[in-house]
């Protein structure tokens, strides 16, 4: 039985192809012929149009003109492709922003922003509302039952804050609303004595910035909480006349890795589908150090929805707005797009189809470059692609089974980010890359998850300084080792509560602390160069950053560190908890350590690798999808050297061939099928 989820199933196929905005060459015809020639030749399947589309469409308000589009989506339509339709609420026309100034945003210090640049309107306007739901109605209505139109774009990388009067309006109606109308329910809750700064009234609540109060953290959370709140209502009002027209057409908006204001998990209740724009800095020097971290996003954005998601955005070759913008060198271009298919994409989509010819993103690389041809580098890599993708179309749809999930939740890096007495730098994103790091050695699949998602389905869970563990989080993970699992969590973990309050009566907080059966009592904080040893399994590894304290409550001690005024007490416990194991790493390691205790938990778990290889060497890793009856292998060497790696017996999808091991030259991969046993 097939387990595949398309995209859209009137369109079961990979997605090749990228943002295009036609309406930028409306006067030169001849440039939309060769677009149509050109994408036919790029093997390119999918073009994402409209995102920047108002001012053309909406010249005047209330006065609309959907030429080009027609024109467009149906030359798309019968020159084989699909379409990708965006909302063009990113970037509002000029008129707009004259006419009705509340719809640009005020900045923290209360400085109402002029018109410029793009993703900088404000998300609780209801005139800037209104204007997106009209002007959503009419796309829908003119295009929603459109063959061509396979999924919604919903604007283009939210993201930011407002501190405009509606969105400190909004701000404390939510914390009406979250408090019971009880302002001293809020008191309580953001410790407010302190300082002398309880409120006597919800009026007088301001958003945290630059000239108000930043350091009540409980506050400050929540209105961080409130930003990705009002964004994600605004998404649901862009929606809802898109849903209305139409549907079964799937929604989806942009997303950029970590993005530091929103909370990115919240996101999965309202997409059909991820997707995520990936620029990663190649050749920076440790190259498999940019392809782990990349890795690592492709997997939040895959396990965000548990199925395919999109890769909507990628460059050819460069970007423009790094402080160095180099190329992707030869091979790269190709590697980096089947690593997003390797992780569980379902398309590879460049920024952009073709080069602008004026304003700051002239230079940014494209499929097609200003000399408007299929000459150039960019262009064969790109056409090369396509053809990959045209022989391994049915691996679209499949879906990546992982044993292994990684935590990562935005709420914790906001609150751990706030919290003073660590060291500055908390480093918890790395953190998390660190552990990742442990699976992508071994070749194996792993979920990068949020602390509140069904951690059942895994046989190992890593909590990364979980510092913040709300109650639901204390019960989720407190339930999946009751039950069997493994969880494995490191240094600060459950600290605070949903309020950032510190527990009391010791840390790991509530029931965390029967789970791992240890009180950590204080954390030595090590100078940057400062290093401590811990000994494990007879071997001696290095401690860095931070070091805590920690007293077994009937956890087994399995290493202990080696110097200090804590030397000797424990470094790694594990402790059981009712059919389930757990971790407790309670110091910062150099790397190797996380990745051998990890990769020792892993073997002893039987977590699936999809490699016969023990080691695998720098640069090297495999990734596999499935469609229950099929197993697909990508094996992958982002190093600049050569590399031969032992396989599963297979067939190589692009030659034919069966082989147990293959040879990559620098930034090559293959792709491998074989039947499950
Ligand atoms: C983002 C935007 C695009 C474009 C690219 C350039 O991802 O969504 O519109 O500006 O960056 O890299
Ligand atoms: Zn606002």
């Amino acid at each position: 039985m097939s387990n595949k989820k398309y995209v859209n199933c009137t369109f079961p196929h990979f997605l090749h192809g990228g943002d295009y905005n036609p309406e930028q060459w409306k006067d030169t015809r001849e440039i939309w012929d060769d677009d149509m020639r050109l994408m036919r030749e790029a093997n390119c399947n999918e073009m994402t149009v409209g995102i920047f589309a108002w001012s053309t469409i909406e010249p005047e308000e209330g006065v609309f003109d959907f030429s080009v589009f027609d024109e467009m989506i149906g030359r798309i339509y019968e020159n084989g492709g699909r379409v990708i339709l965006a909302t063009p609420s990113g970037a509002r026309p000029r008129w707009m922003a004259e006419k009705y100034p509340e719809v640009l945003r005020v900045d923290g210090e209360g400085r109402r922003e002029h018109f410029k640049a793009r993703h900088n309107h404000c998300y609780t306007s209801p005139v800037y509302r209104e204007k997106v739901r009209i002007i959503n109605s009419k796309l829908a209505e003119r295009y929603g039952r459109h063959p061509a139109v396979v999924a919604w774009h919903i604007s283009n990388e939210y993201g930011g804050e407002c501190f405009c009067p509606l969105c400190r309006e909004a701000f404390r109606e939510y914390l009406k609303e979250k408090f019971h109308n009880d302002i001293n329910e809020l008191n309580r809750a953001y410790w407010t004595t302190f300082w002398s700064h309880t409120y006597t009234d919800f009026g007088q609540i301001e958003a945290p910035s630059p000239i108000t109060d930043t350091g009540i953290h409980g506050l400050n959370l929540d209105w961080k909480r409130f930003v990705t709140l009002q964004t994600v209502d605004f998404m649901k009002n862009e929606i809802a006349p898109i849903k209305a027209v139409c549907p079964d057409i799937p929604v989806t908006t942009n997303m950029m890795y970590e993005h530091y204001g929103l909370d990115y998990n919240r996101f999965s209740e309202i997409v059909d589908v991820a997707s995520w724009d990936s620029y990663p800095e190649w050749h920076s020097g440790d190259q498999e150090k940019t392809a782990q971290r990349c890795a690592f996003w492709h997997d939040f954005y895959r396990s965000l929805k548990k199925r395919p998601f999109l890769l909507m955005e990628s460059t050819p070759s460069k970007v423009n707005w790094k402080e160095f913008n180099k190329p992707k060198y030869p091979g790269m271009d190709v590697l980096s797009s089947m690593q997003a298919i390797a992780h569980g994409s379902d398309s590879v989509m460049y920024f952009q189809w073709r080069k602008s010819r004026g304003s700051s993103e002239k230079l940014h690389g494209a499929v097609v470059d200003h000399l408007g041809t299929d000459e150039t580098r960019e262009f064969r890599s790109v056409k090369r692609t396509g053809e990959i993708l045209k022989k391994t179309d049915e691996i679209a749809g499949t879906e990546t089974v992982a044993e292994a999930a990684i935590i990562y939740d935005w709420e914790n890096m906001w609150a751990l980010d706030d919290s003073q007495g660590y060291s500055k730098n908390k480093r918890y994103t790395e953190t998390c890359y660190a552990y990742h790091k442990a699976f992508w050695k071994k070749g194996v699949n792993c979920d990068v998850v949020s602390p509140h998602s069904d951690l059942s389905r895994y046989k190992l869970v890593i909590a990364p300084m979980l510092y913040l563990t709300d109650e639901k989080t204390v019960s989720n993970l407190s339930c999946y080792v009751k039950s069997g699992g493994t969880l494995y969590a490191s240094y600060t973990t459950g600290t605070v509560d949903e309020n950032d309050l510190c527990y009391l009566k010791g840390i790991p907080g509530g029931e965390l602390k029967n789970v791992f059966g240890i009180w950590n009592e204080e954390s030595d904080i090590l100078w940057p160069d400062e290093r401590k040893s811990v000994s494990f399994g007879g071997k001696s590894y290095g401690a860095k950053d931070i070091c805590e304290v920690v007293h077994p409550r009937g956890a087994e001690v399995l290493a202990v560190y080696g110097d200090g005024y804590y030397s000797g007490t424990p470094a790694l416990t594990v402790n059981r908890y009712g059919k389930g194991k757990a971790y407790y790493q309670a110091f910062r390691d150099c790397g190797e350590f996380c990745i051998d205790v990890i990769s020792r938990i892993i073997s002893e778990l039987g977590i699936k690798s999809n490699t016969p290889c023990g080691a695998l060497r720098y640069g090297v890793t495999l990734h596999s999808r499935t469609d229950g009856e099929n197993e697909y292998i990508f094996v992958e060497n982002y190093s600049d050297a050569e590399a031969d790696v032992p396989v599963f017996e297979a067939e190589d999808m692009l030659t034919g061939e069966i082989k147990t091991s293959v040879s990559l030259p620098a930034y090559g991969f293959a792709i491998l099928k074989r039947k499950i046993q």
